[in-house]
């Protein structure tokens, strides 16, 4: 080998010609260059145009650029109807909440986060002015606002998608025999939804009645695992120790008896759980949890198995029947209110600081006065995470027109792709609870109007119906598995 290689270097007369096509060299070179040059300038003068040719792509919402300079953020932000200011967490913060490091949902919270700040020298009316001023001031105010801030990111992109959506969307619900000794399990729809979970339940009986439903697979865009969670936890056969194995042979089952579970690995699959539980379900069956879209009310992108834009956040909300009532702005007295158990750091801390807050009314027993009293009677409702992300106060604040305030670092909130949040939620860094208050009162009044206006209007995306009305819950939830159905087509 040594000697060959010497016998090819020293080849003379290779050693001439190379040197003499060392000039030439360059002609390619630079015509190469040359190309490329154009190439780059032609993609970046034309990649709005691409990329408008693939909304959906572009179509998730995303949190602000935390990358961007300190410089880029605070000056967009003078301009707007808020203040903004970066603050990087140190551990400082976290000794004044007395926060554990065997907690990690409150510990980590790596590099900067925007919190809304609360100095505002341009606001110096205060409450007597501002309702001696009247509603027309108000008004104009409003109208400002709502030009600004939509209750969807982009209104005119959803509502073309959503009408596709609604023409095109098809899903195939894997069968089983009325005789299953597991039919209860499976597709348990046929009751009235009830409780804290009732979604799961709304979803199924709204889905089972729906256009979507196709008995053909071959014209599917997506495929229903139609499992319960919930019923799984509840049968006896099963129990929470007997889920796992119960997905883990459903999935077998289904991969062998159909084609199209192994055609994507379970990428175009999809599931529903409300429970917390649903988390560690999937845990036998990998694939699941890697590939199928999880519809779950839990989720927290914090924590190991639900994947933002993979999966979507379903609401969680507490049955009611009949209209929301009305409620107007000036007759809501209290500033914020809370009330539920003490399952977390985060309500201990919430109740901790501000229990005896004349302005701010927190609890951790049950009301002596009725709930829906103190959600009507109160500007801001906050939900504060417990065991999990999510609780049905969010659908219970926005059911009683109050502002949600929400206090649940890592919560991937529902619809939050199409939603715009900031529009009719104000959302607050668990590490800011001890200035919560001064959050919530520097609000402007107009803002809070506009808040809450948004409210009224974005609640009819937060009911479920059992027949389902057209952008109701069911809908909305429809539209993530379509945005999702997008991304994931396997050919
Ligand atoms: C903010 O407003 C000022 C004056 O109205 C303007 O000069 C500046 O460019 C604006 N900044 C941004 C980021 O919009
Ligand atoms: C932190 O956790 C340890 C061990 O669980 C406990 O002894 C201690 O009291 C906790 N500290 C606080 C501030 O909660
Ligand atoms: C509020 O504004 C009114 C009218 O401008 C003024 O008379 C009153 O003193 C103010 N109250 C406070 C607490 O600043
Ligand atoms: C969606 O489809 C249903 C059933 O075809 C129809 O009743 C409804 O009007 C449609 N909604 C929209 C917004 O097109
Ligand atoms: C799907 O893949 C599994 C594992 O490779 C295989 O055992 C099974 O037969 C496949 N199913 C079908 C329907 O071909
Ligand atoms: C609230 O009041 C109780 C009883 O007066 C007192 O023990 C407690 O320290 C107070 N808590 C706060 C956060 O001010």
């Amino acid at each position: 080998m040594a000697r060959l290689l010497s016998s090819i270097t020293s080849f003379p007369p290779c050693r001439r010609n190379l040197s003499e096509l060392k000039g030439l060299f360059w002609i390619p070179t630079g015509f190469l260059l040359g190309i490329y040059l154009f190439i780059f300038f032609h993609v970046s003068s034309t990649m709005k145009l691409v990329i408008r040719d693939h909304p959906h792509h572009t179509h998730f919402y995303i949190t602000p650029k935390l990358s961007s300079s300190f410089n880029t953020i605070t000056s967009i932000a003078a301009n707007s109807s808020r203040k903004y200011a970066v603050q990087v967490y140190q551990p400082k913060n976290i000794e004044i909440l007395h926060v554990n490091v065997s907690e990690p949902p409150l510990i980590i919270t790596p590099g900067p986060e925007i919190i809304v700040t609360t100095k505002r020298s341009d606001v110096s009316r205060n409450n007597s002015e501002r309702s001696r001023r009247g509603d027309q001031e108000i008004t104009k105010g409003d109208e400002l606002k709502n030009k600004q801030e939509d209750i969807f990111h982009d209104r005119n992109l959803f509502l073309e998608d959503y009408k596709e959506m609604n023409t095109s969307l098809k899903i195939f619900v894997y069968p089983h025999k009325p005789n299953d000794p597991f039919a209860n399990v499976l597709l348990p729809y046929k009751f009235e939804p009830t409780g804290n979970y009732a979604s799961e339940s709304y979803f199924k009986k709204a889905l089972m009645t729906s256009h979507f439903i196709t008995n053909d697979p071959s014209e599917a865009d997506l495929f229903f695992l139609p499992f319960s969670i919930a019923s799984l936890r509840h049968d006896k056969r099963v129990g929470v120790g007997g889920i796992q194995n119960f997905i883990r042979d459903y999935i077998y089952k289904v991969s062998h008896e159909y084609p199209y579970w192994n055609r994507s690995g379970g990428a175009d699959h999809f599931y529903v759980a409300c429970h917390s539980i649903g988390k560690m379900a999937m845990e036998k069956a990998v694939e699941v949890r890697g590939n199928a879209i999880q519809l779950v009310c839990s989720s927290n992108y914090f924590l190991q198995g639900y994947v933002p834009h993979k999966d979507a956040s379903v609401p969680q909300i507490w049955p009611r029947q009949g209209d929301p009532p009305k409620q107007q702005p000036s007759k809501r007295k209290k500033l914020a209110f809370y009330a539920g158990a003490m399952n977390s750091r985060v309500r201990e801390s919430l109740v901790g600081l501000w229990r005896n807050d004349s302005e701010i009314s927190v609890h951790q027993n049950r009301l002596k006065t009725p709930y829906h009293e103190s959600l009507l009677g109160s500007k801001f409702c906050i939900h504060a995470k417990g065991f999990e992300v999510n609780t049905a106060r969010i659908g219970d604040a926005l059911y009683y027109g109050c502002v949600p305030v929400i206090l649940a670092d890592h919560y991937d909130l529902p619809f939050a792709d199409t939603l715009n949040w900031k529009s009719f939620s104000v959302i607050v860094s668990t590490f800011d609870i001890p200035v919560l208050k001064k959050i919530l009162k520097e609000i402007r009044f107009e803002e809070y109007i506009s808040l809450q206006k948004n409210v009224m209007k974005v609640r009819n995306h937060f009911q479920w119906h059992t027949f389902a009305v057209d952008y109701d819950a069911f809908y909305m939830v429809m539209y993530e598995l379509w945005l999702r159905r997008t991304t994931i087509r396997v050919y």
